[in-house]
């Protein structure tokens, strides 16, 4: 049996058994458990420290399957399965009382989404059970795009890895709640508002940024604080106008820069000033890509600040720089404003 046969071997037994496996899809690596298990599905969260609030993404590997853990499966998510699926679009849809409630969080609806790697549709086929699998990360950090990310963070005790190298998006799925009159975004990502709305034939309202706003309304979505994404180090958002006074007030301290600006230069004059450069692509898809093992590799020097330059959602990318944006502005959200 080859490396790969083995491992996957072994994931589907811990899987079947209420254990817990991380793995690859397009988007970023799941912590994955048996949905149909609650008690596998608590590990899950207890694991991450995740708040019992904030409910999980079922992973299916088909449309058939994903009819088993939802009350009923209307045209909108045919529609947009039949575009979208396998790939990076979570739906919101009314929960089978099948499933447990753990999955929802005690709600009544339940997010579902086929992932587009194989290595995921293998373990998901294979086990022939549904998977919720939450990103592989302790709650509200960064999310991990390789295996040694989650390595980094959990023991192989507790999370076996599969290992299918790094995540072709690198940020997560956009999330669309489909239980209302209209369809809302929920959360911002590669497939884009106006691609939905084209396959739909209908407008498609952006509740994506309502945690933003910090008010005291319920959120659409328990899991979108307003801080989240987010390296330990303080981290900035920072634009060409802001450059001068960042190198002034970071002068005497260790400053992390990550810019997908190949003009910016760091300056020459401060011979006391200690700064990293990290780059970026200036391409959306392929700053997606990276941003995550950037935040990390910042956050490991341990910096008196990362500061990151602000991309403009302008031009042909400028949904994907919207969706880079919206992980950024959480990413950088102070601490005062994370939630429970
Ligand atoms: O790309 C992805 O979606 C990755 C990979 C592993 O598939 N998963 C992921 O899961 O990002 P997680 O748990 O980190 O983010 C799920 C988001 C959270 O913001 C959560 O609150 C929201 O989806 N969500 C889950 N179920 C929901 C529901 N029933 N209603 C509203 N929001 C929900
Ligand atoms: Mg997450």
């Amino acid at each position: 049996m080859s490396t790969e046969a083995a491992q996957l071997d072994r994931a589907v037994d811990l899987i079947q058994s209420g254990g817990l496996v991380a793995f690859p899809t397009e988007t970023v690596y799941g912590l994955g458990a048996d949905a149909t298990n609650p008690e596998a599905v608590q590990l899950v969260y207890e694991t991450k420290q995740r708040p019992a609030a904030n409910p999980l993404i079922v992973h299916v590997a088909d449309i058939a399957m994903a009819q088993r853990v939802v009350l009923d499966w209307p045209d909108r998510a045919q529609k947009l399965a039949a575009s979208f699926w396998p790939g990076p679009l979570s739906f919101i849809l009314p929960k089978a009382p099948s499933l447990p409630g753990i999955v929802a969080a005690g709600g009544s609806t339940v997010a579902v989404r086929c992932p587009d790697h194989q290595l995921a549709l293998s373990l998901i086929g294979t086990c022939n059970l549904p998977l919720v699998a939450p990103s592989a990360n302790p709650s509200g950090g960064i999310s991990p795009t390789t295996a040694d990310h989650v390595r980094a963070s959990f023991s192989e005790n507790d999370v076996f890895v599969l290992d299918g190298g790094p995540c072709r998006a690198g940020i997560e799925s956009t999330v669309i709640d489909l239980t209302q009159h209209a369809p809302r975004l929920l959360r911002l990502g590669i497939i884009t508002p106006d691609a939905i709305a084209r396959v739909l034939g209908e407008p498609v309202t952006d509740s994506s940024s309502n945690a933003l706003s910090l008010s005291n309304q319920p959120l659409p979505s328990p899991g979108l604080l307003a801080r989240h994404y987010a390296p330990k180090a303080p981290a900035q958002l920072f634009t060409n106008n802001d450059w001068p006074a960042l190198l002034q007030r970071y002068a005497q301290q260790h400053l992390v820069v990550i810019t997908h600006d190949a003009t910016l230069t760091p300056p020459t004059h401060t011979a006391t000033l200690s700064i990293t450069i990290i780059r970026l692509p200036g391409e959306a898809m392929a700053y997606a890509r990276e941003l995550y093992t950037a935040l990390r590799e910042a956050d490991a020097i341990n910096p008196a600040c990362i500061a990151i330059h602000k991309p403009e959602p302008v031009g042909e990318q400028a949904p994907i720089w919207s969706a880079i944006l919206d992980r950024l502005t959480r990413a950088t959200t102070p601490v005062e404003h994370t939630g429970s």
